[in-house]
């Protein structure tokens, strides 16, 4: 059984529950997959850096090409966030003939056509399943779990940050900068966390979400954006007065050919299950025309649930390596499309 080897872009609050994963559950995944798994490099930023995980210092390197250019190297796991040199190591990698997992959305909104077009070339695969609702396995759910169905509408919380500050400020009354403060030390903001509180991590997951459940291409400028940062404790105390929670949903909706996707934060009836959605936690909603409606529930971010999505695309990158085979076509558009927003 030749081990598979994994070379590991970054090591903050997300790499490091790739690393605690991939030891802990060394042996089910190796009964899983029929190889072991070995985290061979890391790419690191800070080599001095203190770390919350014990990591044999001769695994970790600040020099990318001891990853990217290692034919060792099978599979790269990038979790350093970013978009430019990101896509310039993934597409590397890529013509390097490795295969790729990543959970970054802002690279997957923007750029995912780009670089799946250059997987698909490559003959590799890339897999994405943490870049939208961390631990939820949403993104499998839409590719295959409804490859049968024709998608309407989306509808949920995606980003974990502002759901946590939202909870915190209608249950405890706390001040927005005071719980902002906590998402950050929980790990769970994006490192600019304007993209979590201006809701522009929200738009990305909506972008990636309605061109995989539409069948469309949605471009992140498509999606009308409003973030949570001017909502106030009032605001969501008058809202509770009148049986309201304030959530930030994002929503997608596919009408005869017309797209329109958005992100706001909105008023929420109490007896609608959104409102109970609390802390970190995510919730989507898909409805299909056959299926009707469903929903998904799970925590949104943080160390291991987002490691959690990762590891399990990791399983599927080796299980097509066993068959030979590539992973599932994603951002594939077939559908004339066009937004509300072109119109307007
Ligand atoms: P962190 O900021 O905690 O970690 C980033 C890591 O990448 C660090 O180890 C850092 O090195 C390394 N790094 C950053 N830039 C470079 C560079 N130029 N060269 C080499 N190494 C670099 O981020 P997270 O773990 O929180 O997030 C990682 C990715 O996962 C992002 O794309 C994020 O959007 C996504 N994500 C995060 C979730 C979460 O809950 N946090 C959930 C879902 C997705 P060093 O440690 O030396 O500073
Ligand atoms: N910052 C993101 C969030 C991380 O809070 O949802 C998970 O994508």
């Amino acid at each position: 059984m030749k081990p598979v080897k994994v070379g590991l872009l970054g090591l903050g609050t997300v790499g490091t529950g790739v690393v605690r994963i991939v030891e802990g559950h060394q042996e089910d995944l190796q009964r899983k997959t029929g190889s072991p798994i070995v985290i061979e490099k890391i790419l690191v930023q800070h080599m001095e850096k203190d770390r919350n995980i014990s990591i044999s210092s001769s695994k970790l390197t600040d020099n990318p090409n001891d990853i990217l250019d290692n034919p060792e190297i099978d599979v790269i796991i990038e979790v350093m966030g970013g978009v430019e040199l990101a896509k310039e190591y993934i597409l590397r990698a890529l013509d390097n003939g490795k295969h790729i997992v990543t959970a970054n959305k802002d690279l997957v909104a923007l750029h995912g056509k780009e670089i799946m077009d250059r997987a698909a070339n490559k003959g590799c695969d890339i897999f994405f399943e943490a870049s939208v609702a961390g631990g939820i396995p949403i993104i499998r759910t839409l590719v295959d779990g409804f490859s049968s169905d024709r998608i309407t509408k989306i509808m949920g919380i995606v980003n974990g940050t502002t759901n946590y500050i939202l909870t915190k400020m209608s249950q405890e009354g706390a001040a927005y900068a005071d719980v902002l403060k906590e998402a950050q030390d929980l790990g769970y903001a994006e490192a600019d966390p304007t993209s979590d509180v201006e809701g522009l991590d929200a738009a990305r997951k909506m972008t990636i979400l309605s061109t995989l459940g539409f069948h469309a291409s949605v471009a992140l400028s498509d999606v009308e954006v409003k973030g949570i940062s001017q909502v106030s404790k009032e605001d969501i105390a008058y809202g509770k007065k009148l049986g309201y929670e304030v959530k930030l949903l994002g929503i997608a909706e596919s009408k005869d050919d017309h797209i329109a996707v958005s992100v706001q934060p909105t008023m929420v009836k109490t007896s609608h299950p959104l409102a109970s959605v609390n802390g970190v936690f995510n919730a989507v909603y898909v409805y299909g025309e056959s299926v009707g409606e469903t929903m998904f529930y799970g925590p949104g971010a943080g160390e291991l649930p987002t490691a959690t999505s990762i590891v399990a695309d990791l399983v599927a990158v080796v299980h097509n390596l066993k068959l030979g085979v590539n992973g599932r076509e994603t951002f594939k558009p077939y559908k004339e499309t066009k937004m509300k927003t072109d119109e307007q």
